[in-house]
């Protein structure tokens, strides 16, 4: 059978100018590109979760409403579970939230350059994405935000704390700052939150402040992200509305159990979190020895300055360690970003780097 050569229906005129999400993958020994961890669950959290897997009665349909999972994290971060909700990684939960509350007719604010998701999901759901950069050493410029949240009134403004690729934090006040200006609701993006330190979260707001939504992830610091488990913890009411766009059980039985065993497993991945961000500490500081621009990072990744990223790119990729490039992307024409991992691979990596800065 031959293809026709065009399709039987274009996509939505809306979608048509978007790029897909694209991050280049390599085949590489040492892969510090995407910001997972870099340990396995332990061999005492496997035994765990094989017992209750085994218990799953897989031939019926999980808990529609993850109602133990819930359950759970309202004791993990001292919310109640009326204002969570979970899905298959912080990525859904976001998309659940701009499904919910961004749409056609509906303006989402970014500060860019950021996690690019940012604004593709938005854009997903046909709301229009307004795009702020960010100065010149990628902090949010307060003053233009809070213009930007009183003159084009959008529904959701979109912060990531620590920011990807980044890694800079969004200093409370300025969260605050938003959240009294903005119409709509903030959505505070915590992906890399158990990276920076725990008085920096923006949980802290929820009580205060109705209109906003902190979402997480178990994707970076859990161990877990082939597992796809994320949730948000927001205003019950604003959390209720996000049951009218989530597919029945969305979130599989597998998925739930396994993020409730990670649960009872929170202090061993709380030390690694540590361990990694030791390491970005150790990358920063090897980096800056060299030469090299380093922009302060609260999470598990450093973003770094050279002047010929895909030489340096493609010098390490030889050098068996791959990491993240950003052709194309304003704000980041000089910039490459390295995930923090084992000890080991920060050597790896220090000296490839090495080599290649005395090439
Ligand atoms: C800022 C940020 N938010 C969300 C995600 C998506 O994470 P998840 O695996 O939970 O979908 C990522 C992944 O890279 C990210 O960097």
């Amino acid at each position: 059978m031959s293809a026709p050569t065009e399709p039987a229906l274009a996509v939505r005129s809306d979608l048509a100018g978007l790029e897909p999400y694209s991050s280049p993958q390599r085949p590489a020994r040492y892969r510090m590109n995407t910001n997972e961890s870099p340990y396995e669950p332990s061999p005492a959290f496997r035994s765990e979760l094989a017992g209750a897997i085994s218990a799953v009665e897989l031939n019926r349909y999980p808990d529609k409403d993850a109602h133990d999972l819930c359950e759970e994290l309202s004791l993990h971060t001292a919310w109640p579970q009326e204002g969570i909700s979970v899905a298959n990684g912080s990525n859904e939960v976001l998309l659940h939230l701009c499904l919910a509350y961004a749409g056609t007719n509906r303006t989402v604010l970014t500060f860019e350059p950021t996690y690019s998701l940012h604004s593709l999901i938005p854009r997903m759901t046909g709301a229009e994405v307004v795009q702020l950069a960010r100065d010149d050493i990628f902090e949010v410029d307060l003053d233009a935000a809070v213009t930007a949240t009183r003159d084009l009134r959008p529904e959701i403004v979109m912060v990531c704390s620590p920011n990807n690729p980044t890694g800079v934090l969004e200093p409370l006040p300025s969260i605050e700052a938003l959240l009294e200006e903005a119409p709509g609701i903030v959505i505070v993006d915590e992906a890399y939150s158990e990276f920076a330190d725990p008085g920096d979260s923006a949980r802290g707001l929820l009580e205060e402040h109705p209109n906003l939504v902190v979402t997480k992830t178990f994707s970076k610091a859990w161990q877990l992200a082939g597992a796809r488990i994320g949730y948000a913890l927001g205003h019950p009411a604003l959390m209720e509305g996000l049951a009218l766009v989530r597919l029945p059980y969305h979130l599989s039985a597998l998925s739930q159990v396994t993020a409730l065993v990670a649960l009872r497993h929170a202090d061993e991945s709380m030390r690694l979190a540590a361990a990694v961000a030791e390491e970005r500490d150790r990358i920063a500081i090897e980096l800056q020895a060299m030469g090299v621009k380093t922009i302060p990072s609260h999470a598990n990744f450093v973003l770094f300055e050279v002047d010929d990223p895909p030489g340096v790119w493609t010098r390490l990729l030889e050098r068996d360690v791959l990491i993240r490039i950003y052709t194309g992307t304003p704000g980041l024409e000089h910039a490459v970003r390295v995930t923090a991992g084992r000890p080991h691979e920060t050597e790896v990596f220090l000296a490839a780097m090495r080599e290649i800065l005395d090439e």
